[in-house]
């Protein structure tokens, strides 16, 4: 293969540009990592629970206590690797919405490193979110949006946001943004390695090589997991290589878009990819809509996933601004009720937001019918051509 010089465009996240410089350079330097090694005998292994590509994870309990914990035993991978993931988990423990890291212990056959974490009783997402109504679909949306913009906030892109590192206890709706195993620190024009995420979840950067991507990557990935859930197509956009996957995507926002975005940028694809991707239209979202999901259609939704679903990754909204976005009017105004019931109620226990003091909705509990009050049923088909 020919290599050719990058002479792509340098860009900069149009937010959170300097979080790390600001935290310093304890917050993001991790080579040096010190580990404290928890006792293994505290914990004793139930069942399987689940395996990813880097590790073997195990239902067990605290015997201390008899909390159920979650154990994830890596598979011998680099030491730098396990010494950013350990590094994201401390750095973001007690932030809203994200997995809490409750223990590292060491596995005694293999030394590998086993990290012990807060278990959520968590249902498959083909399962989960075809039972979900449309309130159930902003609510866990906005919980998500929290959870990026505490990590984009602190200089962290996660990097492999899909279904299966969202874990969510339906009963509890409670929201959990797990798996910091490929999740990287974002420095201002430096370069970033372009194979990350999952294919289906892998935004436009990525496939076209282009490395100074930031924390909108996330945000595609978000939205290709938005559009799965009220487009009850699993996943929305369905590759069969990385080239097939732009290739699928462009079937659904035209090509005119993506040329303007590799102009934009000075990005060079090679000419094969090129002519794989060939021309297309942009489709309108209403040729998806069918009857199975034509509830969780409206306006709002289509413009919301219009937002996140962007070529050009300047362009799309950051988590703080898409929390602003008319499709969660619902959400944020059961919140401030709930927030202000919060007040009232329980003066004198602490307060009831989050560590993170953005009075998150993670524990809350109980009052969970407020939260729908004026959503549900609202079913707006029309504006689809
Ligand atoms: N805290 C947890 N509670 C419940 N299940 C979990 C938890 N953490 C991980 N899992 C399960 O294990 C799977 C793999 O964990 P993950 O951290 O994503 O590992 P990998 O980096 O190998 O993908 C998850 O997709 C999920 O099914
Ligand atoms: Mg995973």
């Amino acid at each position: 293969m020919v290599t050719v010089p990058d002479r792509s465009v340098v860009s900069v996240s149009r937010v959170y540009q300097d979080a790390c410089a600001k935290l310093g350079d304890d917050w993001f330097e991790y080579e040096n990592l010190h580990l404290n090694w928890g006792i293994q005998d505290h914990y004793e292994v139930t069942r399987k629970v689940g395996r990813g590509k880097y590790s073997e994870v195990f239902e067990g309990i605290d015997i201390r206590t008899n909390d159920l914990v979650v154990i994830k035993v890596l598979k011998p991978i680099k030491k730098k690797k396990v010494k950013r993931e350990l590094k994201m988990l401390q750095n973001l423990r007690g932030g809203v919405n994200i997995i809490e890291l409750l223990d590292v212990v060491r596995d005694p056959q293999s030394k590998t490193p086993a990290l012990v974490f807060e278990h959520v009783d968590n249902l498959d997402s083909k399962l989960l979110y075809p039972q979900f109504t449309d309130g159930d679909v902003r609510f866990y949306v906005f919980e998500l949006l929290k959870a990026l913009d505490f990590c984009h906030s602190h200089g962290i892109i996660h990097r492999d946001v899909k279904p299966l590192n969202i874990l969510i206890d339906h009963n509890q709706r409670k929201l959990r943004l797990i798996d910091w195993g490929l999740a990287e620190f974002y420095h201002p024009g430096v370069e970033l390695n372009v194979r990350v995420a999952s294919r289906y979840y892998k935004a436009p950067e990525l496939l076209v090589d282009f490395t100074y991507y930031d924390y909108s990557l996330d945000i595609w990935s978000l939205g290709a997991t938005f559009g799965s859930m009220i487009f009850r197509r699993d996943p929305l956009f369905h590759g069969m290589s990385n080239d097939d996957q732009l290739v699928k995507i462009a079937k659904v926002l035209g090509t005119d878009d993506l040329w303007k975005y590799l102009d934009k940028y000075n990005i060079d694809i090679d000419a094969e990819l090129e002519a794989a991707v060939g021309a297309h239209s942009r489709k309108p979202w209403g040729r998806f809509v069918t009857s199975d999901n034509s509830k969780y259609m409206s306006s709002d939704a289509l413009d919301l996933l219009d937002r996140m679903l962007l070529y050009d990754h300047a362009q799309r909204g950051t988590a703080k601004e898409l929390m602003q976005h008319p499709y969660f009017a619902g959400v944020r105004a059961a919140e401030d009720v709930r927030r202000r019931e919060g007040d009232q109620g329980v003066a004198g226990q602490g307060g009831g937001g989050t560590s993170n003091g953005e009075g998150g909705a993670a524990g809350g509990g109980g009052q969970t019918a407020v939260y729908f009050a004026g959503e549900d049923g609202e079913v707006q088909v029309q504006r689809l051509s």
